[in-house]
């Protein structure tokens, strides 16, 4: 009888969620039609129309012409190559914006490690390359030719190499901004970098870089002064000829190194995958309701509703010496999965900080829940945006792309909880420390990107041997001037959303 009930409550709940998608969708596109989307599409149009008199006033231009996409511009320009991007109209009209990149690359030239807020699917319309990029915290290194299509996601940190003889690379690419902090732009966060393009390092405070690499402030000096070349660079160049010649004397050994790693062609897995997990769920969602699974039998009048998850009860997933912390997700507790939110607990042990990292797909917000410390957060262009003292109650937010760290005050221990606006699996990038990106990705590129050459990468890289939660000797002194500080600045990231952010080539 119970079961019988549960069904027909399963059946309504279908028919009302059904009878709802079919007039949501109605609506909107009444909507699109009638209201919105034409006054939208004629008011872009007449902008354009006028823009386009002011701008070229003796050229007679077509209306036709509003389907020729001509809002173009160069986002990088060095010797050794150059990205144009034409953007899409974005408005209404436009479903799912997206920009064309246009990337040509001299031979024998690099395009430097970073990550973007947008993913790419990268169309090789002439030429040979390499790409190397981040999959499930490995390098993966593949070779691509004429013809060849290839996906980088949004926050996954990769770089291209030239690798045709005597050859011009050219490759198209589409610029998804569904995921972007701002629809109309994309933006690119440098993880090499020196004056030209500025690392997204550098936006940290230099005693805290240091205590991250566990190296001296010199040293990290170096490696972040170098570089100026812009983001395309020639990796054989008259002030570091070894690096090429490295690089092809290493290949060998690197590719075997990097055999391993390999993964193979997997555009379809992620897809197959989510098929599984989502009938998976179904399958259960459907016992649960037919009461065909019910392990606790304690709580009281809690019927088949989901159990509570006890965060202090799971085994950490990271600890070490100088802390721990725990991330829960949908594979965990699955009620998270219809919320979309993730949650996270961090207790770092006094003067202890939480490696520089970004979470590639989930923006963040914490509450201290114990002790103090300080957050440092860096825009995309490598500067701090904030670098504020933190205690109890205080409530903080972390857009996703954006570096940053916690920091325990050396008085006690620092403890922080929060949520992330993703349900599945974060994996946060760490930009320092033994599983650090910058340790992934260490070889010849990263060096050309720091304009240094490796051995000399590979001291300041490989010095720090923890790895996520770092000891630091140094922690800020009490100061209650900044704390201040924190609030009156934290607008100032909301707000950078609204701004029109160009990839980081100003
Ligand atoms: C956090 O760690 C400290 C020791 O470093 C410990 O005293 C405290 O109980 C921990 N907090 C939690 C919630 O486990
Ligand atoms: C970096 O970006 C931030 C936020 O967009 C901006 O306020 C700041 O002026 C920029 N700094 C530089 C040096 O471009
Ligand atoms: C920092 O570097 C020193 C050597 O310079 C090494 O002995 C020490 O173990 C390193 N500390 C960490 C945490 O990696």
């Amino acid at each position: 009888m119970g079961s019988r009930a549960a069904l027909f409550v399963l059946v309504l709940v279908l028919c009302y969620g059904l009878a709802m998608a079919v007039s949501f969708v109605g609506d909107e596109e009444w909507r699109g039609e009638k209201e919105g989307g034409e006054e939208d599409w004629r008011r872009e149009r007449e902008e354009r129309e006028r823009g386009r008199e002011r701008e070229e006033t003796e050229e007679e231009e077509e209306t036709e012409d509003w389907f020729l996409l001509q809002d173009s511009k160069d986002v990088v320009k060095t010797d050794a190559g150059e990205m144009r991007v034409v953007r899409s109209l974005g408005g209404r009209i436009v479903d799912r914006p997206m920009h064309i990149g246009f990337v040509t690359m001299e031979p024998k030239s690099l395009f430097i490690p970073q990550y973007l807020d947008s993913s790419l699917i990268l169309f090789i319309r002439r030429g040979e390359a390499k790409i190397g990029y981040i999959y499930k915290d490995a390098l993966a290194e593949r070779r691509l030719k004429t013809g060849d299509v290839y996906r980088i996601p949004a926050g996954s940190a990769f770089y291209l190499v030239n690798t045709g003889e005597g050859q011009r690379l050219h490759i198209i690419c589409s610029i998804d901004t569904s995921e972007s902090l701002s629809l109309r732009t994309f933006q690119s966060f440098f993880i090499g970098g020196g004056s030209y393009p500025t690392s997204v390092l550098a936006g940290f405070d230099r005693e805290t870089l240091s205590h991250a690499f566990n190296v001296s402030f010199s040293q990290l000096r170096e490696i972040l002064s170098r570089q100026r070349e812009g983001p395309i660079v020639f990796v054989e160049d008259s002030r570091s000829p070894s690096v090429w010649a490295k690089f092809l004397q290493m290949k060998q050994q690197d590719r075997l190194q990097h055999l391993k790693k390999m993964v193979p062609d997997d555009f379809q897995e992620e897809p197959v995958h989510r098929q599984e997990e989502l009938t998976w769920s179904w399958r259960k969602f459907l016992n649960s309701m037919l009461g065909k699974e019910s392990k606790r039998k304690d709580d009281k009048g809690a019927g088949k509703s989901p159990d509570s998850y006890n965060l202090y009860d799971r085994r950490p997933d990271f600890s070490n010496n100088y802390g721990w912390s725990v991330a829960l997700d949908e594979s965990d507790y699955d009620p998270l999965k219809h919320s979309g939110i993730g949650v996270y607990l961090v207790n770092l042990t006094a003067g202890a900080m939480m490696a520089p990292h970004v979470n590639p797909s989930a923006t963040e917000y914490g509450i201290v829940l114990g002790g103090s410390g300080t957050i440092q957060v860096v825009y995309p262009n490598g500067t701090s945006a904030i670098n504020a003292k933190i205690t109890e109650g205080d409530v903080f937010w972390v857009p996703k792309y954006f570096p940053f760290c916690q920091i325990a005050s050396r008085t006690g221990p620092f403890e922080f909880f929060g949520f992330t606006t993703s349900a599945r699996k974060n994996r946060p990038q760490f930009l320092v420390g033994a599983s650090s990106i910058l340790r992934t990705m260490l070889g010849p590129e990263l060096a050309a990107a720091f304009g240094v050459d490796e051995e000399r990468l590979r001291e300041v890289v490989d010095a720090q041997q923890e790895a996520v939660i770092l000891p630091s000797t140094w922690a800020a002194p009490p100061d209650d001037r900044k704390k201040k500080k924190m609030f009156a600045r934290m607008p100032r990231i909301i707000k950078s959303f609204g701004n029109d952010m160009i990839m980081g080539s100003d």
